[in-house]
Protein backbone atom coordinates (compact mmCIF):
# COMPACT_ATOMS: atom_id res chain seq x y z
CA UNK A 1 0.00 0.00 0.00
CA UNK A 2 0.94 3.22 -0.46
CA UNK A 3 1.80 5.24 2.96
CA UNK A 4 -0.31 8.21 4.06
CA UNK A 5 0.75 10.42 6.75
CA UNK A 6 -1.58 11.07 9.74
CA UNK A 7 -0.81 13.94 11.90
CA UNK A 8 -2.48 13.84 15.39
CA UNK A 9 -3.14 17.67 16.92
CA UNK A 10 -4.65 17.32 20.32
CA UNK A 11 -4.17 13.99 22.34
CA UNK A 12 -6.63 14.15 25.28
CA UNK A 13 -9.93 11.36 25.65
CA UNK A 14 -10.67 11.48 21.86
CA UNK A 15 -7.00 12.31 20.65
CA UNK A 16 -5.49 9.59 22.75
CA UNK A 17 -7.76 7.10 21.52
CA UNK A 18 -7.54 7.90 17.74
CA UNK A 19 -3.70 7.35 18.55
CA UNK A 20 -3.98 4.38 20.24
CA UNK A 21 -6.90 2.59 17.41
CA UNK A 22 -4.98 3.86 14.79
CA UNK A 23 -1.95 1.65 15.87
CA UNK A 24 -4.03 -1.14 16.87
CA UNK A 25 -5.84 -1.88 13.97
CA UNK A 26 -3.57 -0.42 11.40
CA UNK A 27 -3.71 -3.55 8.76
CA UNK A 28 -7.58 -3.54 9.19
CA UNK A 29 -7.59 0.42 8.42
CA UNK A 30 -5.14 -0.18 5.56
CA UNK A 31 -7.35 -2.43 3.74
CA UNK A 32 -10.41 -0.37 4.01
CA UNK A 33 -8.80 2.66 3.05
CA UNK A 34 -6.22 1.51 0.32
CA UNK A 35 -3.39 3.27 1.71
CA UNK A 36 -1.53 2.26 4.99
CA UNK A 37 -2.09 5.33 8.00
CA UNK A 38 1.22 6.32 9.27
CA UNK A 39 1.12 8.33 12.43
CA UNK A 40 3.98 10.36 11.88
CA UNK A 41 3.42 12.45 14.83
CA UNK A 42 1.43 14.16 17.75
CA UNK A 43 1.54 17.89 19.02
CA UNK A 44 0.73 18.07 22.37
CA UNK A 45 1.18 20.87 25.19
CA UNK A 46 2.44 18.52 27.74
CA UNK A 47 3.62 15.36 27.06
CA UNK A 48 4.14 14.91 30.25
CA UNK A 49 0.52 14.98 30.98
CA UNK A 50 -1.79 12.07 32.40
CA UNK A 51 -3.40 10.14 29.54
CA UNK A 52 -6.10 6.95 28.83
CA UNK A 53 -3.76 5.04 26.99
CA UNK A 54 0.11 5.25 26.69
CA UNK A 55 1.55 6.91 23.25
CA UNK A 56 4.90 6.18 21.55
CA UNK A 57 6.69 9.44 23.36
CA UNK A 58 9.15 9.57 20.28
CA UNK A 59 5.56 10.62 18.00
CA UNK A 60 5.30 13.74 20.68
CA UNK A 61 6.05 16.82 20.10
CA UNK A 62 5.01 20.30 21.01
CA UNK A 63 5.59 21.93 18.20
CA UNK A 64 3.06 21.21 15.37
CA UNK A 65 4.51 23.44 12.86
CA UNK A 66 6.01 20.52 10.73
CA UNK A 67 3.13 18.47 11.22
CA UNK A 68 0.89 21.11 9.31
CA UNK A 69 3.08 21.65 6.25
CA UNK A 70 4.06 17.98 5.73
CA UNK A 71 0.99 15.70 6.52
CA UNK A 72 -1.37 14.35 4.10
CA UNK A 73 -4.15 13.77 6.75
CA UNK A 74 -4.07 16.38 9.71
CA UNK A 75 -6.72 15.42 12.54
CA UNK A 76 -7.50 18.02 14.65
CA UNK A 77 -8.86 17.34 18.67
CA UNK A 78 -7.69 20.10 20.72
CA UNK A 79 -11.24 22.13 21.11
CA UNK A 80 -11.21 25.72 21.03
CA UNK A 81 -10.82 28.17 18.11
CA UNK A 82 -7.42 29.57 18.39
CA UNK A 83 -4.62 27.75 17.42
CA UNK A 84 -6.91 24.86 16.33
CA UNK A 85 -7.78 27.43 13.71
CA UNK A 86 -4.81 29.02 12.19
CA UNK A 87 -3.23 25.33 12.42
CA UNK A 88 -6.02 24.11 10.07
CA UNK A 89 -6.05 26.91 7.96
CA UNK A 90 -2.11 26.29 7.19
CA UNK A 91 -2.59 22.21 6.89
CA UNK A 92 -4.90 22.90 4.39
CA UNK A 93 -3.40 25.57 2.70
CA UNK A 94 -0.26 22.92 2.46
CA UNK A 95 -2.84 20.38 0.56
CA UNK A 96 -3.91 17.98 3.45
CA UNK A 97 -7.15 16.66 4.13
CA UNK A 98 -7.90 17.60 7.58
CA UNK A 99 -10.75 15.99 10.40
CA UNK A 100 -11.90 17.82 13.11
CA UNK A 101 -14.73 17.71 16.07
CA UNK A 102 -14.32 20.67 17.01
CA UNK A 103 -17.84 22.10 17.60
CA UNK A 104 -17.25 25.52 18.42
CA UNK A 105 -14.67 26.55 15.40
CA UNK A 106 -17.15 24.88 13.43
CA UNK A 107 -19.82 26.32 14.06
CA UNK A 108 -18.28 30.13 14.05
CA UNK A 109 -15.79 29.50 11.28
CA UNK A 110 -16.87 26.77 9.72
CA UNK A 111 -17.37 28.75 6.00
CA UNK A 112 -13.75 29.97 6.71
CA UNK A 113 -12.73 26.37 6.69
CA UNK A 114 -14.33 24.79 3.92
CA UNK A 115 -13.92 27.82 1.09
CA UNK A 116 -9.92 27.24 2.16
CA UNK A 117 -10.43 23.43 1.21
CA UNK A 118 -12.42 24.41 -2.09
CA UNK A 119 -9.32 26.62 -3.04
CA UNK A 120 -6.76 23.66 -2.90
CA UNK A 121 -9.30 20.86 -3.83
CA UNK A 122 -8.76 19.38 -0.35
CA UNK A 123 -11.87 17.94 2.43
CA UNK A 124 -12.92 19.17 5.68
CA UNK A 125 -14.12 16.04 7.36
CA UNK A 126 -16.49 16.59 11.04
CA UNK A 127 -18.62 13.37 12.04
CA UNK A 128 -17.52 13.98 15.22
CA UNK A 129 -18.53 17.41 15.94
CA UNK A 130 -22.03 16.70 16.73
CA UNK A 131 -23.29 13.71 18.73
CA UNK A 132 -20.55 12.01 19.33
CA UNK A 133 -20.18 8.58 17.91
CA UNK A 134 -23.72 8.72 16.01
CA UNK A 135 -23.25 8.87 11.94
CA UNK A 136 -25.61 12.27 11.39
CA UNK A 137 -23.07 15.02 9.37
CA UNK A 138 -22.66 12.11 6.31
CA UNK A 139 -26.48 11.39 6.09
CA UNK A 140 -27.51 14.75 6.26
CA UNK A 141 -24.86 16.07 3.51
CA UNK A 142 -24.93 13.05 1.51
CA UNK A 143 -27.98 10.49 2.08
CA UNK A 144 -30.55 12.79 2.31
CA UNK A 145 -28.99 15.24 -0.43
CA UNK A 146 -31.74 13.71 -2.65
CA UNK A 147 -34.65 14.72 -0.34
CA UNK A 148 -35.89 17.89 1.82
CA UNK A 149 -35.43 18.27 5.53
CA UNK A 150 -38.57 19.62 7.18
CA UNK A 151 -37.33 19.45 10.80
CA UNK A 152 -34.47 17.88 12.72
CA UNK A 153 -35.31 17.49 16.76
CA UNK A 154 -31.97 16.55 18.26
CA UNK A 155 -30.58 15.77 21.88
CA UNK A 156 -27.58 16.74 21.01
CA UNK A 157 -25.98 17.33 24.67
CA UNK A 158 -25.12 14.15 26.89
CA UNK A 159 -24.87 16.01 30.20
CA UNK A 160 -27.96 17.21 29.91
CA UNK A 161 -29.88 14.77 29.12
CA UNK A 162 -28.56 12.54 31.93
CA UNK A 163 -29.16 15.19 34.23
CA UNK A 164 -32.74 15.68 33.12
CA UNK A 165 -33.37 12.19 32.84
CA UNK A 166 -32.19 11.23 36.29
CA UNK A 167 -34.53 14.55 37.72
CA UNK A 168 -37.42 12.59 35.69
CA UNK A 169 -36.98 9.33 36.92
CA UNK A 170 -35.65 9.78 40.68
CA UNK A 171 -36.88 12.76 42.00
CA UNK A 172 -32.71 13.72 41.75
CA UNK A 173 -31.47 17.20 42.54
CA UNK A 174 -29.79 19.54 39.70
CA UNK A 175 -27.20 20.14 41.39
CA UNK A 176 -26.16 16.46 43.00
CA UNK A 177 -26.65 15.03 39.48
CA UNK A 178 -24.57 17.94 37.58
CA UNK A 179 -21.49 16.71 39.89
CA UNK A 180 -22.02 12.91 39.15
CA UNK A 181 -21.87 14.01 35.15
CA UNK A 182 -18.89 15.67 36.00
CA UNK A 183 -17.24 12.84 37.62
CA UNK A 184 -18.37 10.56 35.05
CA UNK A 185 -16.67 12.51 32.08
CA UNK A 186 -20.05 13.84 30.22
CA UNK A 187 -19.74 17.32 31.03
CA UNK A 188 -16.86 19.99 29.21
CA UNK A 189 -14.33 21.73 31.61
CA UNK A 190 -16.62 24.40 32.45
CA UNK A 191 -20.28 22.99 32.45
CA UNK A 192 -22.04 26.36 31.87
CA UNK A 193 -21.22 25.13 27.70
CA UNK A 194 -23.51 22.17 29.04
CA UNK A 195 -26.18 23.11 31.35
CA UNK A 196 -26.64 26.83 29.08
CA UNK A 197 -27.13 25.06 26.38
CA UNK A 198 -24.13 26.51 24.83
CA UNK A 199 -22.72 23.21 23.24
CA UNK A 200 -26.05 22.13 22.00
CA UNK A 201 -26.10 25.40 20.11
CA UNK A 202 -22.90 25.04 18.62
CA UNK A 203 -24.14 21.30 17.13
CA UNK A 204 -27.54 22.55 16.12
CA UNK A 205 -25.75 25.48 13.87
CA UNK A 206 -23.65 22.47 12.19
CA UNK A 207 -26.77 20.39 11.83
CA UNK A 208 -28.83 23.08 10.65
CA UNK A 209 -26.50 24.20 7.69
CA UNK A 210 -26.18 20.68 6.46
CA UNK A 211 -29.86 20.36 6.65
CA UNK A 212 -31.04 23.32 4.85
CA UNK A 213 -28.10 24.03 2.63
CA UNK A 214 -27.46 27.54 4.44
CA UNK A 215 -24.50 28.82 6.57
CA UNK A 216 -26.33 29.22 10.12
CA UNK A 217 -24.37 31.67 12.12
CA UNK A 218 -23.37 30.21 15.95
CA UNK A 219 -25.35 33.85 16.79
CA UNK A 220 -28.98 32.98 14.80
CA UNK A 221 -29.30 30.06 17.31
CA UNK A 222 -31.66 30.90 20.11
CA UNK A 223 -30.64 29.36 23.10
CA UNK A 224 -31.94 28.64 26.50
CA UNK A 225 -30.23 26.06 28.76
CA UNK A 226 -31.79 23.92 31.79
CA UNK A 227 -30.71 25.69 34.95
CA UNK A 228 -33.80 26.86 35.98
CA UNK A 229 -35.69 23.41 35.89
CA UNK A 230 -36.79 22.16 39.16
CA UNK A 231 -38.86 19.12 40.60
CA UNK A 232 -41.83 21.09 40.05
CA UNK A 233 -41.54 21.46 36.82
CA UNK A 234 -40.19 17.90 36.45
CA UNK A 235 -43.92 17.02 38.04
CA UNK A 236 -46.02 18.86 36.40
CA UNK A 237 -44.49 17.47 32.57
CA UNK A 238 -44.87 13.95 33.97
CA UNK A 239 -48.70 14.30 34.95
CA UNK A 240 -49.46 16.19 31.57
CA UNK A 241 -47.80 12.79 29.81
CA UNK A 242 -44.56 14.65 29.06
CA UNK A 243 -41.28 14.55 29.44
CA UNK A 244 -38.18 17.73 29.76
CA UNK A 245 -35.65 17.11 27.37
CA UNK A 246 -33.19 19.82 26.32
CA UNK A 247 -33.64 20.00 22.43
CA UNK A 248 -31.96 21.47 19.14
CA UNK A 249 -34.67 22.28 16.93
CA UNK A 250 -33.77 23.35 13.67
CA UNK A 251 -37.07 23.69 11.41
CA UNK A 252 -37.68 25.30 7.72
CA UNK A 253 -40.69 27.60 8.46
CA UNK A 254 -42.52 27.34 4.90
CA UNK A 255 -43.31 30.86 3.55
CA UNK A 256 -41.86 32.60 6.89
CA UNK A 257 -39.24 35.24 4.94
CA UNK A 258 -39.99 38.44 3.86
CA UNK A 259 -40.18 37.68 0.29
CA UNK A 260 -42.73 34.64 0.76
CA UNK A 261 -39.66 31.71 0.23
CA UNK A 262 -38.68 29.77 3.06
CA UNK A 263 -36.70 30.69 6.43
CA UNK A 264 -34.89 28.69 9.10
CA UNK A 265 -35.50 28.91 12.73
CA UNK A 266 -32.91 26.63 14.66
CA UNK A 267 -33.04 26.84 18.56
CA UNK A 268 -31.73 25.16 22.06
CA UNK A 269 -34.34 24.66 24.59
CA UNK A 270 -35.60 22.45 27.19
CA UNK A 271 -39.01 21.37 25.12
CA UNK A 272 -41.84 19.22 26.76
CA UNK A 273 -41.45 15.81 24.84
CA UNK A 274 -44.77 13.37 24.91
CA UNK A 275 -44.09 10.44 26.51
CA UNK A 276 -45.01 8.32 23.48
CA UNK A 277 -42.31 10.04 21.38
CA UNK A 278 -39.08 7.89 20.64
CA UNK A 279 -36.93 11.16 21.86
CA UNK A 280 -38.73 10.20 25.46
CA UNK A 281 -36.70 6.68 25.89
CA UNK A 282 -33.46 8.12 25.27
CA UNK A 283 -31.78 7.91 28.74
CA UNK A 284 -28.77 8.58 30.43
CA UNK A 285 -25.90 10.62 28.66
CA UNK A 286 -26.61 9.26 25.40
CA UNK A 287 -27.93 11.77 22.63
CA UNK A 288 -30.33 10.89 19.54
CA UNK A 289 -31.83 13.07 16.32
CA UNK A 290 -34.96 13.06 15.21
CA UNK A 291 -35.25 14.27 11.30
CA UNK A 292 -38.12 14.57 9.15
CA UNK A 293 -37.95 14.98 5.38
CA UNK A 294 -40.26 15.41 3.34
CA UNK A 295 -39.88 11.65 1.08
CA UNK A 296 -37.72 9.76 3.63
CA UNK A 297 -40.19 10.84 6.32
CA UNK A 298 -39.16 10.15 10.20
CA UNK A 299 -35.85 8.54 10.75
CA UNK A 300 -33.89 8.63 13.85
CA UNK A 301 -29.97 8.24 15.51
CA UNK A 302 -29.37 6.99 18.40
CA UNK A 303 -25.95 6.38 20.46
CA UNK A 304 -23.57 7.82 22.52
CA UNK A 305 -23.05 11.32 21.67
CA UNK A 306 -19.59 11.33 24.21
CA UNK A 307 -17.26 9.68 25.24
CA UNK A 308 -13.11 8.94 24.20
CA UNK A 309 -13.57 5.90 22.55
CA UNK A 310 -17.07 6.17 21.24
CA UNK A 311 -16.21 9.76 19.64
CA UNK A 312 -12.61 8.33 18.13
CA UNK A 313 -15.06 5.81 16.47
CA UNK A 314 -16.18 8.19 14.44
CA UNK A 315 -13.13 10.90 14.04
CA UNK A 316 -11.17 7.03 12.15
CA UNK A 317 -13.98 6.74 10.11
CA UNK A 318 -13.33 9.89 8.47
CA UNK A 319 -9.22 9.21 8.64
CA UNK A 320 -10.18 6.60 6.49
CA UNK A 321 -13.00 8.62 3.76
CA UNK A 322 -9.79 11.27 3.95
CA UNK A 323 -7.35 8.58 3.07
CA UNK A 324 -9.86 6.82 0.32
CA UNK A 325 -10.37 10.34 -1.39
CA UNK A 326 -6.78 10.94 -1.28
CA UNK A 327 -5.71 7.90 -2.73
CA UNK A 328 -8.32 8.44 -6.02
CA UNK A 329 -7.02 11.64 -6.38
CA UNK A 330 -10.68 12.94 -6.23
CA UNK A 331 -11.55 16.86 -5.66
CA UNK A 332 -12.34 17.97 -2.40
CA UNK A 333 -16.09 17.30 -0.78
CA UNK A 334 -17.52 20.67 -0.47
CA UNK A 335 -19.89 21.75 1.48
CA UNK A 336 -23.66 23.29 -0.55
CA UNK A 337 -24.87 26.34 1.34
CA UNK A 338 -26.28 27.44 -1.76
CA UNK A 339 -30.01 27.80 -0.69
CA UNK A 340 -28.91 30.52 2.01
CA UNK A 341 -32.29 31.02 3.20
CA UNK A 342 -32.72 33.55 6.08
CA UNK A 343 -32.45 32.38 9.75
CA UNK A 344 -35.51 34.13 11.69
CA UNK A 345 -34.69 34.54 15.25
CA UNK A 346 -37.24 32.24 17.03
CA UNK A 347 -39.89 32.05 15.29
CA UNK A 348 -43.23 29.98 15.18
CA UNK A 349 -42.15 28.86 18.82
CA UNK A 350 -43.81 25.18 19.83
CA UNK A 351 -42.83 23.98 23.39
CA UNK A 352 -44.63 20.58 22.88
CA UNK A 353 -43.82 17.65 20.86
N1 LIG B 1 -20.15 17.77 26.97
C1 LIG B 1 -20.64 17.17 25.78
C2 LIG B 1 -21.92 16.43 26.10
C3 LIG B 1 -19.60 16.24 25.21
O1 LIG B 1 -22.27 16.34 27.30
O2 LIG B 1 -22.61 15.97 25.22
C4 LIG B 1 -19.77 15.88 23.75
O3 LIG B 1 -19.75 16.99 22.93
Amino acid sequence: YRRLRVALLGAGAVGSQVAALLRQHGDELADRAGARLELVGIAVRDPDAPRDTELPRELMTTDPEPLLVGSDIVIELMGGIEPARTQLLTAISAGADVVTANKALLATHGPELFDAADQVGASVYYEAAAAGAIPIIRPLRDSLAGDRVQRIMGIVNGTTNYILDRMDREGADFADVLADAQRLGYAEADPTADVEGYDAAQKAAILASLAFHTAVPLDAVHREGITHIDKQMMDAARSAGFVIKLLAVCERLVGAAEDGGDAISVRVYPALVDREHPLASVHGANNAVFVQAEAAGNLMFYGAGAGGVQTASAVLGDVVSAARRHIAGGVGVGESTRANLPVVPIGQMTTRY
